[in-house]
């Protein structure tokens, strides 16, 4: 990984023989700040090729072995979501246009985010990070898509109700890792697929008030605590074999995991008005996010950072973790004063580890090590460095908490999206034999890289 990356830092980033500065941010300052996120947002998009010849509107290059480095299909989908946040918080449209069109191409023959070129790859939890997306751009009042278009809260509940449908009674409930019965990891049922949905369901239910949604949510968690992949302590495991009735639980822990559920029962929290019960879970997973997740006050991907064996997917979770967070001081506010100053020494830290590659300033994960660049470069590392600096304009500007249906919110919406097209797989093209080999080798890299260290992980 450390040498695929290095390889595409320098095959992808400017070239060039004088390396320029690394990255020096002024937390105390907006304009420093932002001036900061441009650079890394700028550097991050030119791994983005959809917009030129041969690539494909939407979609980062990849993933392996199909160029042999490159990206699963759902890290593109939070790349956008990680754009119309940096252009919430910045005000920088700089990317609008792009991120917006990128959407569009790729909400699938049945405007579900599910589209069929990705049927050989497609989990519940690559469909739920588009969805999520989609709910960001309704919460943020993103620029709304052409008329004729779905709308962005139509896209989420399309998302909502293809998922809501697809559970099972194999562990006593709860959404599997992939949609497809033909994929492998059909047979295990994982704590971010089943967070995407809950974090989407408890966000519709605040936007649009639909208690529909809030049930759902209720469910979900009800089901991810009762089968033990959130324990009594609140720490978040990644997910369990249905052969075992889910008790072969791999206890693997990933930020991405803990701060997915972490937004959503900020949510729940907001939208029952500061229910006690909502608040003793947003304390409890903050209490495992913070504690887990940030030793020192510097977000460590502590399951692959050590020894820099994070799959390509691992090095985009902080991104989230540092969103999710921010989100989190809004949807409760009393959880600002326990976040924000974390916020602050992680992106400090992130900052000085923005130090590498031909130009001089390509982030690396390691944010412990100062500016001693680790060597690794990508998406997911510019994505997580930008995300934890932009975040800290919150104590500086007048940063729009996300609006409602009664607070402004005027997203076009439709509550029946998706509930026609999506409940039956079948109708979606199934395999010919040559993609099923396709998808087989892809399936066994990811294996064999990953099963030593994380048994199955995610995504
Ligand atoms: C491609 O880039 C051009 C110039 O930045 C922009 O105007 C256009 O909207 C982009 N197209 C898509 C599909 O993103
Ligand atoms: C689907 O895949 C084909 C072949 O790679 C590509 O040409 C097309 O643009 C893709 N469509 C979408 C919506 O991504
Ligand atoms: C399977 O797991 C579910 C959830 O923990 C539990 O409710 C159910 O009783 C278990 N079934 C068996 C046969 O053990
Ligand atoms: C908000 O959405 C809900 C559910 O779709 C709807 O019943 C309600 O009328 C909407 N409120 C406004 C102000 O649009
Ligand atoms: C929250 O408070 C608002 C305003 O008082 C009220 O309309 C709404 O029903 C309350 N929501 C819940 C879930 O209690
Ligand atoms: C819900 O979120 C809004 C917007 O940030 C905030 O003003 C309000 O105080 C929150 N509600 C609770 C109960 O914290
Ligand atoms: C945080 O979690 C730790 C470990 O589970 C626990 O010992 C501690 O009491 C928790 N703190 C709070 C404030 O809940
Ligand atoms: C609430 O959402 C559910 C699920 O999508 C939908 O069936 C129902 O019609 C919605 N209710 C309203 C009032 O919009």
């Amino acid at each position: 990984m450390k040498m695929l990356s290095t390889l595409m830092s320098t095959t992808l980033l400017l070239g060039g023989s004088s390396v320029v500065s690394a990255i020096d941010v002024d937390l105390t300052s907006a304009s420093s700040i932002k001036s900061t996120a441009a650079t890394i947002a700028y550097d991050m998009m030119l791994y983005y090729a959809g917009n030129k010849t041969g690539g494909i509107i939407g979609v980062l290059p990849g993933p392996p072995p199909n160029p042999s480095w490159g990206y699963y299909w759902w890290e593109s989908g939070a790349m956008w979501g990680t754009l119309i946040d940096y252009w919430h918080y910045t005000g920088d449209t700089s990317y609008n246009d792009v991120v917006s069109k990128g959407i569009q191409a790729q909400v699938g023959e049945n405007q579900d985010m599910m589209p069929s070129n990705w049927s050989q790859s497609m989990g519940n939890d690559d469909q739920g990070f588009w969805g999520m997306t989609a709910m960001l751009a309704a919460e943020l009042k993103f620029p709304d898509p052409p008329a004729g278009e779905p709308g962005w809260l139509a896209l989420a509940q399309a998302v909502f109700n293809t998922q809501a449908v697809r559970g099972d009674d194999k562990c006593g409930g709860g959404l599997r890792w992939q949609v497809f019965p033909y994929l492998t990891g059909y047979d295990y049922k994982n704590t971010i697929a089943n967070g995407c949905f809950f974090n989407i369901a408890a966000r519709l239910a605040r936007y649009t008030g639909n208690s529909t949604y809030y049930d759902n949510a209720i469910r979900t968690f009800d089901w991810v605590t009762n089968v033990g992949l959130i324990d009594a302590e609140y720490n978040v495991y990644d997910g369990a074999h249905i052969e075992s009735n889910c008790t072969d639980i791999n206890k693997v822990e990933f930020s991405y995991n803990v701060a997915v559920w972490l937004l959503g029962a900020a949510n729940m929290y907001n939208y029952t008005n500061g229910s006690a019960i909502w608040k003793t879970r947003v304390d409890g997973l903050l209490n495992t996010t913070l504690t887990t997740f940030f030793p020192d006050g510097i977000a460590y991907e502590q399951a692959c950072e050590a020894k820099l064996s994070c799959t390509t997917d691992m090095f985009s979770f902080k991104a989230y973790l540092h969103r999710w967070l921010a989100s989190t001081t809004q949807m409760a506010p009393y959880t600002y004063d326990l976040i924000m100053p974390k916020l602050k020494t992680s992106a400090a830290a992130a900052a000085l580890q923005c130090s590498g590659g031909s130009n001089g300033r390509a982030c690396g994960l390691s944010w412990s090590k100062g500016s001693a660049w680790d060597g690794t470069a990508g998406v997911g590392q510019q994505m997580a460095a930008m995300s934890a600096i932009f975040v800290n304009l919150l104590p500086l500007e007048s940063v729009q908490p996300s609006v409602t249906n009664m607070t402004g919110g005027t997203s076009s919406g439709n509550s029946d999206a998706g509930s026609h097209s999506s409940t039956n797989p079948t109708a979606v093209k199934p395999a010919t034999g040559g993609d099923k080999a396709g998808a087989g080798i892809v399936t066994a890299i990811v294996l064999v890289g990953a099963t030593g260290m994380f048994g199955w992980m995610s995504i």
